[in-house]
């Protein structure tokens, strides 16, 4: 691994410090409640999936949901994908058995390979350079795109509604729609010259930093900083299973000056987040600490207040957002892994309720979505059943929200960030 690790230091960085402290200006914003963050891509991205069709998807997504929900929540959003060095996952378990044979685990495209083979499973140090050309081939696209004014939100023809139907919800969608389209061509006027023109699309990336030796080697010390930046992406953050205050993951982010994120889940207890809020902004930088909360929608109104006024009574200063999917994950009667639109839109409505009620701000929102019409979730008003399931279920790992199931919950966001 040594050589792969010493090929990574020499080569150019993802993206910069200056980038980097614009997005923690913009989170801490949000943290105010004068933006939104929108942060969504796959559970785990696929080497296989680092082409043109998958990225310009995820992409198209992303932007039309941030045009609601800024259309319709009246904040400017910050859009985050889980994107361009999301390749590393951790497992609950080591090894996987199948009929009487024990491979070690997936631990997602940066280590090793799906297929059920000792060759696939081995881990290669290789796969750290490969992820991070990957990463790289990412970044460039989404900017060129970007720049071309992939993010204007004019062109009717990429607003498909189709998922809709002929619901009572479509009519409401498409009204919805063709007032936004309306205020933008009256900006257009009035402006003499395309809106686009003039608001150029911040995009961001961001990642699970979980594997430490990767993401050191990516690290610099950029000059006229007082510190060391992660440039392999401008948001890395600590997942639920790694948070351990004394465990490497946060001793390493402990170190690092880019806006972090940790997730939350469940068993978390206010003394502990506390302790670990010290540790990672002792001063208090705004837009350094985002809290990402996934508990499942039942365990919200039990788990989170008291975090909450535990943050809000020691004077700390975060950024609060949620995860509705991690908690919301079960397994149906023929095994496949998925979760229930209704139970990830119940989350975040016992997120807003939590906030609402101590008169805290939630931030933002956490997804694992795709720009395809996979069928992973259950529900939405495209009506996804257990016997969809099988049809286009293509996650290795998490179940995401296909193209209609992420844009509908933006339109319910914006219902709720109206209010
Ligand atoms: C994830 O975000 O894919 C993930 C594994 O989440 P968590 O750490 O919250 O379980
Ligand atoms: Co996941």
């Amino acid at each position: 691994m040594s050589a792969a690790l010493t090929e990574l230091r020499g080569l150019p960085p993802l993206v910069t410090s200056w980038e980097v402290e614009r997005l923690k200006a913009q989170i801490a914003a949000a943290g105010r409640g004068e933006r939104f963050i929108l942060q969504g891509g796959d559970c785990n991205e696929r080497f296989v999936d680092c082409n043109s069709k998958v990225i310009d998807a995820k992409l198209k997504i992303l932007l039309m949901m941030s045009a609601v929900l800024t259309y319709g929540g009246g904040r400017p959003v910050v859009r985050i994908g889980r994107i361009a060095g999301q390749y590393a996952k951790p497992r609950s378990e080591p090894d996987e058995t199948r009929d009487g044979v024990t491979l070690p685990a997936y631990r997602g495209d940066l280590v090793n390979r799906i297929a059920f083979t000792p060759e696939a499973r081995r881990p290669d140090p290789q796969n750290l350079i490969r992820a991070y050309h990957r990463s790289a081939l990412t970044l460039n696209f989404i900017r060129g795109l970007l720049a071309g004014g992939f993010g204007d939100a004019h062109h009717p023809e990429v607003w498909d509604l189709r998922w809709a139907g002929q619901s009572a919800k479509a009519a409401e969608y498409r009204a919805f729609l063709e007032q936004m389209r309306a205020s933008v061509r009256f900006l257009d006027a009035s402006l003499g010259r395309p809106l686009a023109e003039l608001a150029a699309v911040d995009f961001y990336s961001s990642h699970e930093g979980l594997h430490l030796e990767y993401e050191r080697a990516v690290s610099e010390l950029p000059p006229f900083r007082d510190g060391w930046y992660d440039l392999s992406t401008h948001m890395p953050w600590i997942g639920e299973r790694t948070r351990r205050l004394d465990g490497a993951h946060v001793e390493f982010f402990r170190g690092i000056r880019n806006p972090i994120g940790v997730k939350i889940g469940p068993s978390m207890e206010p003394a502990d987040l506390l302790a670990l809020l010290a540790t990672l902004n002792p001063a208090d930088e705004p837009g350094r600490l985002t809290l990402i909360v996934r508990m499942g929608a039942k365990k919200v109104h039990d788990r989170l207040p008291r975090l909450v006024d535990a943050v809000r009574a020691a004077g700390r200063v975060v950024t609060w957002v949620c995860d509705p999917m991690h908690g919301n994950t079960f397994k149906t009667a023929d095994g496949i892994k998925t979760r229930h639109f209704d139970d990830i839109l119940a989350e975040l409505d016992a997120n807003f309720a939590v906030h609402a009620a101590t008169g805290t701000v939630l931030g933002g929102v956490h997804f694992e979505l795709t720009g395809r019409d996979v069928t992973e979730v259950l529900g939405g008003t495209c009506g996804l059943t257990e016997a969809d399931l099988t049809r286009d279920y293509e996650s290795d790992v998490d179940p995401r929200l296909n193209y209609g199931q992420a844009l509908e919950m933006a339109f319910l966001m914006a219902e709720r960030l109206r209010r």
